[in-house]
């Protein structure tokens, strides 16, 4: 398999996310009340696995590699475009969050701020991962010899390997900071 195999069955998982995350817009309209469970599942997901494990790869190791070759000016160009985006997908989860955070403490009119981070979210993410499958990741296989593209697909089963572990680790750091700071 070619390393951006992993990467492309991963962006059906995030579909099957952002495609939820729609109809949950669909919802909150009709009813005008949001669901603070859903969202903050949903938050979970988009950071935990289509960042920091799905973008971490492309970023940390694919990135990583082909800002090392000689790129075309196109496929330059397109390589920023996704990291910006990535950037921009950090920006509308976290703002999500925060409104999800005011809608629960009963600014009703925090519900405007999460239809509009979810619209947003589910408008760009199909974008962009159509951009990464079908315009970007097997052109760019071409600038790696087979053996790199073997090194590539070892370190993605690595990075997997390891993120369970260090998701746990934060977890367990960041409860020890809250109860330390608390003086429990
Ligand atoms: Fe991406
Ligand atoms: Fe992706």
């Amino acid at each position: 398999m070619m390393p951006v195999g992993p990467l492309m069955i991963e962006h059906r998982l995030i579909e099957r996310m952002i495609a939820l995350i729609a109809k949950e817009v669909r919802k909150i309209k009709e009813s005008n009340a949001a669901d603070p469970e859903f969202i903050a599942i949903a938050v979970d997901f988009i950071r935990t696995y289509a960042d920091k494990l799905h973008h971490g790869k492309e970023e940390e190791i694919l990135f990583r590699d082909l800002s090392k070759k000689a790129l075309s000016a196109e496929h330059k160009k397109t390589m920023h475009e996704l990291i910006k985006e990535h950037v921009l997908g950090r920006k509308n989860t976290k703002d999500l969050f925060e409104a999800r955070d005011k809608y629960v403490r009963g600014e009703k009119d925090s519900l405007q701020e999460i239809v509009k981070n979810m619209e947003i979210l589910a408008q760009f993410y199909p974008e962009h991962i159509k951009k990464e499958d079908k315009h970007f990741f097997l052109p760019v296989m071409s600038y790696f010899s087979k053996e790199e593209q073997s090194a590539m697909l070892n370190e993605f089963y690595e990075f997997d390997r390891k993120f369970i572990h260090f998701k746990y680790n934060d977890i367990v750091s960041g409860l020890d900071v809250i109860k330390k700071e608390m003086k429990i």
